[in-house]
């Protein structure tokens, strides 16, 4: 191709207004905007970084302060500069940063002042980006104003640190400008559901020795493992090491406990956040120790509910920004095909584990040895379920019944078997399968069933203690069970005193 040679060049410096404007929408969050001030905060070495919000003022603001490393003067007006660095270059390892936009992008992406006030070396620095100042000069100069200790939030601002203060929050206030009260409350709704956003995206950062102390209005955040590790029931398979030209990708795949494993429905809830545990399933991407991406498979299976114990966490160095295609705000990636073909056989072995995990525990329940109420029968490729005639409390009941109308009972206990309500069952199950519980049986109901299985099972020569051990595990009495201890604790006594 013949070299084109251009003698003359015009001057195409961006408009000022316009294109700081266009920074503002980039496809920012508030959580992702937050996470990207607290990237910096990471880099320079941050122990402790405090969010503070200040909603009911006639201006309300958000303020973030950390005890990093500061900046000079000279390095803070670089940094307010837009893109003061080159995305090519090579990064030192911890660096969470990229482009040189994340602090300018993310704070515009929610407010239209930006202050920041920057003490190193007990030298004090501010800067003000104020995008009504850009749009009035229409040029690319930051103001350096004469003091600043009237800035919101200075007082928090320690020996060394960084203080971000948003302010003029035009995007946060769901266009409630006037009444205080609403925006206010808002605003406070917002900022509330980025917490267990900032948990679980920096949460590596937050434990161990030493952590990173991240304080929302005062109270500290407690760090939310994905994969529920310190949990004894999480199944953590080996990390695998895949070996690429730009650095080395760890995988390790983690099966989470059964929510009926979980001690508490908090905890269980917790590691599935507002999503559910079926939309939280599949990799979880860190770049370093920083989350950049979750509750995806990548378009390499569906998120099922056989499959929603699963979670992998994929780390990756960020030399690979590039190849994985990092974005800006951090919240997307894509797969390189060379990872693609290793995490598809990952996948394969641990959907068959998650899929026995749940499996393993329907065999279970419905064992021989431990009375089913319901009896579960595969065969031809089919699988149904039946109620069990002679289940105690069926059968002694019915034994107690004339001839004639015992048939008619045995009738009506088939016909609530055919008619199981297997597609609304189903439906709910691809959903909220953990929602799904067995209904509450009335004292009366229950007291019969307890006395039937227990004269069977005593009959039977079987200890108190076993007895329990075989109840416990079945409905209805595992849903009732202290109830169920109860009468049997009774009817023993009676039995006893007979
Ligand atoms: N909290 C902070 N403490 C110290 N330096 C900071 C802080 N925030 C930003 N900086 C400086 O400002 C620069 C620009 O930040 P940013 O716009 O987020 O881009 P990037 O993080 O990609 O470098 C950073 O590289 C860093 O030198
Ligand atoms: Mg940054």
């Amino acid at each position: 191709m013949p070299e084109i040679v251009a003698s003359r060049r015009a001057d195409a410096t961006p408009h000022a207004a316009a294109l700081i404007e266009g920074l503002r929408d980039i496809g920012y969050s508030l959580e992702t905007a937050i996470s990207d001030i607290i990237d910096n905060s990471i880099t320079a070495g941050a122990h402790r970084i405090e969010i503070v919000t200040e909603t009911y003022s006639d201006e309300p603001y958000i303020a973030l302060i950390d005890d990093g490393e500061g900046m000079t003067e000279d390095e803070l007006v670089a940094a307010m500069r837009p893109g003061n660095r080159n995305p090519l270059a090579t990064r030192e390892e911890p660096d969470l940063g990229r482009f040189g936009l994340g602090l300018k992008s993310a704070s515009f992406s929610q407010c239209r002042r930006l202050t920041v006030v920057s003490r190193r070396a007990g030298q004090t620095s501010a800067a003000i980006w104020d995008l009504d100042d850009v749009a009035e000069r229409n040029e690319w100069a930051v103001q350096l104003p004469d003091r600043f200790d009237l800035v919101d939030g200075i007082d928090r601002l320690g020996p060394q640190g960084t203080l971000v203060l948003w302010q003029k929050l035009d995007r946060l206030n769901g266009g409630h400008t006037h009444d205080v009260a609403k925006r206010a409350e808002i605003i406070n709704r917002r900022v509330a559901e980025t917490e267990r956003h900032l948990r679980l995206v920096f949460h590596r950062f937050m434990e161990g020795a030493n952590p990173l102390r991240l304080v929302l209005n005062q109270r500290l955040l407690r760090a939310l493992d994905p994969f529920a590790r310190k949990n004894a029931a999480t199944i953590a398979d080996p990390e695998e090491t895949i070996h690429l030209r730009k650095g080395d990708v760890e995988i390790q795949s983690f099966t989470l406990p059964h929510h009926k494993q979980m001690s508490n429905k908090t905890d269980w809830d917790d590691i599935g956040g507002p999503e559910g545990h079926l939309k939280s399933q599949g990799f979880y991407l860190y770049r370093g120790k920083r989350l950049i991406l979750h509750g995806t498979w990548f378009g390499l299976c569906r998120q099922s509910e056989l499959t929603k114990l699963a979670r992998v966490r994929i780390e990756i160095p960020n030399s690979m920004d590039a190849d994985w295609k990092i974005d800006v705000k951090k919240s997307s990636a894509q797969l390189p095909s060379t990872v693609r073909e290793r995490l598809k056989n990952v996948i394969e072995r641990i959907l068959a584990g998650s899929k026995r995990t749940y499996n393993k525990r329907g065999q279970k329940l419905v064992a021989h040895e431990r009375l089913p109420m319901w009896h579960r029968i595969q065969a031809d490729g089919q699988i149904r379920y039946r109620p069990n005639i002679e289940h105690p409390a069926f059968a002694d009941f019915a034994e107690s019944l004339p001839p004639d109308l015992r048939r008619g009972f045995f009738n009506c206990i088939a016909l609530v078997g055919a008619s199981l309500p297997i597609e609304t069952l189903h439906a709910d199950m691809a959903g909220t399968a953990e929602q799904i519980v067995p209904d509450r049986v009335d004292e009366d109901t229950l007291a019969q069933a307890v006395q039937a299985t227990l004269s069977v099972l005593l009959a039977a020569r079987k200890d108190i203690k076993e007895i329990k051990a075989l109840m416990k595990d079945v409905d209805p009495f595992r849903s009732a069970w202290e109830d169920t201890e109860r009468i049997i604790a009774a009817t023993i006594e009676t039995k006893e005193t007979q």
